[in-house]
């Protein structure tokens, strides 16, 4: 394995072009915060590093976009467009270190992708390199533009198979300065998805609802030594913010709460001290159940009025593997039916219980790879979301645009 760090277009081309010639794999690496195993390199492969990409160009205030390489941060995006106020509205806990370039591969989503879209609906250009070394793409964030198959929705989301991503148009909105935000607790996870519908309905300018099981947010909380607003015992916590540019928000959200069904406590952040307490222990999950020690984690979705039925599944399968319930850490993103599962007592290892939960992920119509790609973990099991002649056109998408197979070898899809 040997690691090369292009910094620009031309010589991500070339090695490209060099790889490709010598038929060596190559893997693109962005800040390996995915879910999904898909930056391991393996022996012999070349990793490309795009931690030198990181160009940012000036904010356009009239097309309200932005070109970033693919190595700049989320976080350093975000400081360039608020500077200009603007901002990019995806955020995940891991943004100091996940890369536009690596959130473009795994179409990543976050808390706010129910509101304003997953990467794929906020990238407006994408400048890529292909195996061969050939620059394709466009980064003019034309909104309209038909000429043929669209190549930057195809490469959002390909996780590197089919080419190597340089650079990306990017689309912002006005900075969201006014925020309120809640945590708020129900009793099962039926309840929080009717208060997120009901907050959806009666706020406006609701931007996040995801949700954390109890025994989660203890560990999360124990983990950073914050305190949470709420007592945790039993039962789910929902994350509410609201954003806009201006305005008092806060009778917005008191109103809404008010009026919400089966709500059993409500914290409402009084400053943004109280709003930072909130998001840092949402935002310490995944650092919190990989300090377990257990790294494995599942990313999945149903449709979002099947979520309870897909915690029993969830329950039953854990159940039936002998497994602990108290050390099943549950999370994710309400309004998208996206669930971060990391069972403590090691999903790593037992396959058995990996694949009860994502059969019955597969029987209420669900993804087994929500918002972190298929990686090398999910790939074997791809068939439970996608049929036979769904990735009978996948591989020959990828063997005509990589004919020698030298991209992202052994993930994402089927060859
Ligand atoms: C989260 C990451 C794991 O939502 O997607 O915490
Ligand atoms: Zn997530």
């Amino acid at each position: 394995m040997s690691t090369r760090r292009p910094a620009s277009t031309e010589e991500l081309s070339a090695i490209l072009a060099e790889a490709s010639t010598s038929a060596t794999p190559v893997i693109m690496v962005g800040g390996g915060t995915g879910l999904a195993g898909a930056t391991e390199p393996d022996a012999g492969e070349i990793v490309i590093s795009t931690d030198h990409l990181t160009q940012l160009g000036a904010v356009d205030p009239v097309t309200a976009q932005v070109t970033a390489g693919a190595g700049v941060t989320l976080a350093s995006l975000n400081r360039h467009a608020r500077e200009a106020g603007f901002e990019f509205p995806l955020d995940l806990g891991a943004r100091d270190s996940a890369t536009v370039g690596g959130m473009a591969g795994t179409n990543a989503g976050g808390a706010l992708a129910w509101r304003f879209g997953s990467m794929r609906q906020l990238v407006a250009g994408v400048e890529a390199v292909l195996a061969d070394g050939s620059v394709i793409g466009s980064l003019t964030g034309l909104s309209k533009d038909n000429a043929g198959y669209s190549l930057t929705g195809l490469l959002v989301g390909s996780e590197g198979t089919l080419a190597a991503i340089s650079a990306l148009r990017l689309s912002l909105v006005p900075r969201m300065d006014s925020r309120a935000t809640a945590l708020v607790k129900t009793a099962t996870i039926a309840d929080a998805v009717a208060l997120m519908a009901h907050l959806r309905s009666n706020c406006p300018d609701l931007i996040a609802c995801d949700f954390v099981h109890s025994r989660a947010l203890r560990l999360s909380a124990d983990r950073i030594a914050v305190r949470p607003p709420l007592p945790s015992e039993d039962g789910w916590f929902a994350v509410v913010e609201l954003g806009a540019p201006s305005g008092d928000l806060l009778p917005q959200l008191t109103s809404a709460l008010e009026s919400a069904n089966r709500v059993v406590a409500t914290a409402i952040a009084a400053d943004a001290d109280q709003r930072a307490a909130i998001w840092k222990v949402r935002d310490a999950l995944t650092e919190a159940c990989d300090a377990t020690g257990n790294e494995h984690k599942l990313d999945i979705a149903v449709p979002v009025n099947r979520l309870a039925e897909l915690e029993t599944a969830i329950r039953a399968a854990i159940e039936s593997t002998g497994g602990s319930q108290d050390d099943a850490m549950i999370w994710g993103h309400l309004a998208d039916g996206n669930v971060h599962l990391a069972p403590l007592f090691g999903l790593a290892g037992d396959d058995q219980l990996e694949l009860k939960i994502l059969e019955a992920v597969s029987e209420l119509e669900g993804s087994i790879a929500a918002e972190h790609g298929v990686g090398r973990d999910r790939l074997e099991l791809i068939g439970l979301s996608r049929s036979d002649a769904e990735l009978k056109a996948m591989a020959a998408i990828r063997k005509a645009l990589d004919p020698k197979g030298i991209l992202a070898s052994g993930r994402a899809v089927p060859r």
